[in-house]
């Protein structure tokens, strides 16, 4: 069997010139909306939230997958809608699926001011407490850095603002131009005409573990940020790191 492997490895001991981190779920907190989930429908905040993410990916392989590889369409993508938008779809399936999937009260908009809330707690997403020191730590380094996200500009501006970390990013790559989300490799593509890096000068950062798999795929550098104590994809490849807070970046550049 035909185990897949990085494109491009590099030799491990280059420190990487560029440090990219995937937004949702690694820079911001995705389950913090969580607690207004359980608030606003008792006993399934939890499994709404889960959903929520899930179905949220799903929609971005869903749309680039049918979009791609269709002769004329390459330049006019129909299925492709903006992180924010397929967001707010995967919510309302969300809602349906797990707390009411009653026509009547759809139709009452019973519905609209709960996902409202969700969507705007949603755009203020909880940062993770050591995402600034981290980034410190790199600058300190003279690192170039940045995120590399399927989120659209306007939403990450916003988080990367209430989060205060704008004087730490060099870049706020969203793939939003190319209508492409991750894991497709345009995507990632985006890392390198951005900063003008090769893909193995740049180590890539996600706590989701089909980003982390797909970037190695794509031959970054990678760390897996395993917050919720998972077991990583059973793909046959393994990231170049895996650690359990955005600290462990900094191991990619020993004193
Ligand atoms: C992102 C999502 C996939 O920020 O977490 O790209």
């Amino acid at each position: 069997m035909n185990t897949p492997q990085p494109r491009n490895p590099v030799p491990g001991a280059e420190a990487p010139k560029a440090v990219l981190f995937d937004a949702y779920g690694t820079l911001f907190d995705v389950y913090s909306v969580g607690l207004l989930a359980e608030q606003l429908f008792p006993g399934h905040g939890p499994a709404l939230t889960l959903m929520w993410r899930d179905k949220q990916i799903e929609y971005t392989r869903l749309v680039t997958v049918s979009t791609h590889g269709r002769p004329g369409e390459l330049d006019a993508p129909p299925m492709y809608r903006p992180f924010w938008e397929l967001t707010r779809a995967a919510l309302v399936y969300s809602i349906k699926r797990i707390a009411n999937n009653d026509p009547s009260a759809w139709a009452s908009g019973t519905f609209d001011s709960k996902i409202e809330q969700l969507m705007n707690q949603y755009r203020h997403l909880s940062a993770y407490p050591e995402n600034r020191e981290v980034l410190l730590a790199l600058k300190a380094r003279g690192i170039v850095t940045g995120i590399l996200s399927n989120g659209d500009a306007a939403m990450l501006g916003v988080a990367v603002r209430s989060a205060g970390l704008d004087d730490v990013l060099d870049h706020v790559i969203s793939v939003d131009p190319i209508r492409k989300y991750k894991t497709h490799p345009d995507a990632y593509a985006l890392g390198c005409s951005t900063t003008g890096f090769a893909a193995g000068q740049i180590a890539f950062v996600s706590s989701n573990g089909w980003d982390a798999l797909a970037a190695t795929w794509y031959g970054f550098r990678t760390l897996w940020v395993n917050r919720q104590g998972l077991p990583f994809e059973e793909l046959g490849t393994q990231p170049s790191r895996i650690g359990a807070s955005l600290k462990d970046v900094l191991a990619f550049f020993p004193a």
